[in-house]
């Protein structure tokens, strides 16, 4: 369903400003799973960064889960062989579009994004990623090379790709000014580690830049190719609605979409069955089964973007659980959900939500 991608010019030339006007060299995005970054790099910013000025190289470390390094050279080596052959890099990146819509259908819950057997990568490989990097930056000439890194908190998973992280920070560090980078994760937790912790090559190498939800405009978009090349109508208000159910997923909107145009159901019936099909691929009846009452309290505050430490939620700790209402019970449910990464905080002390949709599903039980 490529021609329902909802283009974001904006934040793709406020990101590039970032890097023009020297604020910074280096960008992470952060936003939970699903919610368009792999997208948004390919279809948005790489575009808009090829017609200023940059040459566009897009690499997951997910290509090769239990040797990332693997997966970021071999994407280094086919941007070398796109641009020393002339061949088009566009070419190269509408490929990656069709990957990553492919790979999304087989992505499921969290135990599947960690490496089965992480491995370390040769001192020989790091030094081909050096110079790879290197070689890219001397073909571009009087262009500036952008390096998109995408689910870059795989680094910080495993101590094995320590050597890597290294290595890319002095090969990126050599090339200050000729190589801007774009890092995008989805685990704020890996993400923190991985740019906040001291130990870490890469902390404070980036400067971190909210990845904003969709909004309205997302929805009349959708409302509107419905109608006009569909003929299936319905007003904003409950397409809006069920894109809040959904926790602003963009995937799982277009999993709605697709199923209202295929079976041209009601709105209520396609909103139903998608949150079944999520609730099975995001495992949330056994999330929801190892949450204890006053984990369900504290995480549907935070959906609200409220404290869970006032009066008011301690008293309904203190009447509906078993617990009392007290600050450490607060606590310790808070890094049991931590824990299962059903939310995160940084460095901030910000807590975020990880799970699109399980709200909704919460509530519903
Ligand atoms: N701008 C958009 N317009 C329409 N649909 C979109 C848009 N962005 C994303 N989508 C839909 O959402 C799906 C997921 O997007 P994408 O793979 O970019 O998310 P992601 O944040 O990278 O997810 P993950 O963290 O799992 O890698 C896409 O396959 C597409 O169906
Ligand atoms: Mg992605």
């Amino acid at each position: 369903m490529n021609d329902w991608h909802f283009n974001r010019p904006q934040l793709a030339t406020k990101l590039l400003k970032v890097f023009e006007v020297g604020i910074s060299s280096n960008i992470a995005l952060i936003a939970p799973r699903r919610k368009g970054k792999t997208l948004f790099l390919l279809s948005d910013l790489a575009p808009e960064a090829q017609s200023q000025n940059y040459i566009p190289i897009y690499a997951s470390l997910w290509q090769n889960m239990d040797s990332p390094h693997e997966g970021l050279i071999s994407a280094l080596e086919e941007a070398v062989h796109a641009i020393a052959t002339k061949s088009k890099l566009k070419q190269l990146l509408e490929s990656k579009i069709q990957k990553a819509s492919v790979s999304n259908e087989l992505l499921g819950k969290m135990d599947i994004e960690f490496s089965g057997s992480a491995q370390k990568a040769a001192p020989s490989d790091l030094i081909v990623l050096d110079k790879l990097i290197g070689e890219l930056v001397k073909l571009a000439k009087n262009k500036t090379v952008l390096l998109m890194i995408d689910e870059v908190q795989h680094l910080s998973t495993s101590a094995s790709f320590d050597p890597l992280a290294h290595a890319l920070r002095t090969s990126l560090d050599k090339r200050q000014g000729a190589v801007k980078t774009v890092f995008t994760g989805s685990s704020r937790h890996y993400m923190n580690l991985l740019f906040n912790e001291s130990k870490s090559p890469f902390y404070h190498f980036v400067d971190q830049v909210p990845f904003p939800d969709l909004e309205i405009n997302f929805i009349d978009f959708v409302r509107k190719k419905l109608h006009e090349e569909y003929a299936l109508s319905f007003p904003i208000r409950p397409l809006q609605q069920a894109f809040n159910d959904f926790d602003k997923s963009p995937y799982w909107m277009m999993k709605m979409v697709s199923h209202l145009v295929t079976f041209e159901n009601r709105l209520s019936e396609a909103v139903d069955y998608t949150m079944v099909v999520m609730e099975a691929s995001e495992g949330f009846f056994e999330l929801a089964q190892a949450m204890k009452p006053i984990d369900i309290i504290v995480y549907k505050t935070l959906c609200e973007d409220k404290s869970p430490f006032t009066k008011d939620v301690l008293a309904v700790v203190a009447n509906e659980t078993e617990l009392k209402g007290i600050a450490s019970n607060i606590q310790r449910s808070i890094e049991r959900l931590k824990g299962s990464n059903i939310i995160s905080q940084t460095a901030s002390r910000k807590y975020h939500v990880e799970k699109p949709g399980l709200r909704k599903y919460l509530e519903d039980i």
